[in-house]
C-alpha cells in the first residue's frame, strides 16, 4: 500500500529547487533501473547520469523543458542502434558465470537468440531496444518516488543534440527518453499541489474471469 502512496505523491515536476540528491539515492535509483526486466534479458540500452551544470545547460538549449538544466541530475536512457552477435555472446557468457554452468551448455540459447535477432532488420531491432528503455524509465520513476526524489520523464528534448554532445553514436547508442531528478520547488511549481488526473481503474482494467 505504501507504493500507492508513493505513486500518488510523485508528479511530473515542472520546477526544481537547487537542492542536490545524495549519491546514495542516485545509486538506489540506478540499481533499480539495472534490475528492470528486459526482453531476452539483453538490456539493450545504457543510462547516463549527468550532474554537470554546464553540460545540462547545453543539453536543454533547444527544449521547452527547463527541468533539463534546472534539476539535480539528468538521466538519459539511450538504446542500442544495432543488436549484434557480440551482445548475445556477452549475455550468454554472463548467464553462464552467474548461474555457474558451462558456456557450452547455453549454446542452444545463443543460437536461438542470435538467429532471431539476425533475421530481423536493424530498424526492427532498434525499435525493440527503444521499447525496453521505457520499462527502465518506469522503474526509475517508481524508485525515485520510493525515496521521495522528484522526477520528470521527458520526450521533449533534442535527440540529435543529445547524441552529439554525449558522443552516443560512437557507442552504438541513441537517446530515447530522459528523466530529471531533484526536489520540487514547492512555492513555484504550479503542479505541486494539483490533484492527480487519472481515469477510474475500472475504465482502465477489464477483468475477465
Ligand atoms: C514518455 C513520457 C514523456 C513525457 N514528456 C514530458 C515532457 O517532455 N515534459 C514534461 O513536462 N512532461 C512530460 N511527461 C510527463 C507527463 O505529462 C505526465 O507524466 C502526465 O501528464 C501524468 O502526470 P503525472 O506524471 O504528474 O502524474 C512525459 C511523460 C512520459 C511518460
Amino acid at each position: 500500500m505504501d507504493l500507492i502512496q508513493d505513486l500518488n505523491w510523485r508528479y511530473a515536476t515542472k520546477s526544481y529547487s537547487n537542492e542536490k540528491i545524495s549519491e546514495e539515492k542516485l545509486d538506489f535509483i540506478t540499481e533499480a533501473i539495472n534490475l528492470s526486466a528486459s526482453s531476452c534479458g539483453l538490456q539493450p540500452y545504457r543510462v547516463l547520469a549527468i550532474d554537470n551544470a554546464e553540460l545540462k545547460e547545453k543539453l536543454g538549449a533547444n527544449s521547452f523543458n527547463k527541468q533539463i538544466a534546472h534539476s539535480s541530475h539528468l538521466l538519459v536512457f539511450a538504446a542500442y542502434n544495432k543488436v549484434t552477435t557480440q551482445h548475445i555472446r556477452n549475455l550468454v557468457e554472463l548467464t553462464a558465470e552467474k548461474q555457474g554452468v558451462p558456456t557450452e551448455s547455453l549454446e542452444g540459447l545463443f543460437t536461438t537468440m542470435d538467429s532471431y535477432f539476425s533475421s530481423r532488420t536493424d530498424d526492427q531491432n532498434k525499435l525493440w531496444a527503444e521499447k525496453q528503455t521505457y520499462i527502465a524509465l518506469g522503474t526509475a520513476l517508481i524508485a525515485a518516488a520510493n525515496v521521495k526524489v522528484d522526477a520528470t520523464p521527458m520526450e521533449g528534448f533534442d535527440p540529435e543534440l543529445f547524441d552529439e554532445l554525449l558522443s552516443l553514436k560512437e557507442k552504438n547508442l541513441h537517446s530515447v527518453v530522459i528523466l530529471s531528478l531533484g526536489y520540487r520547488d514547492q512555492e513555484n511549481d504550479f503542479l505541486a499541489d494539483a490533484p492527480k488526473v487519472r481515469i477510474p481503474v475500472k475504465d482502465m482494467v477489464t477483468r475477465i474471469s
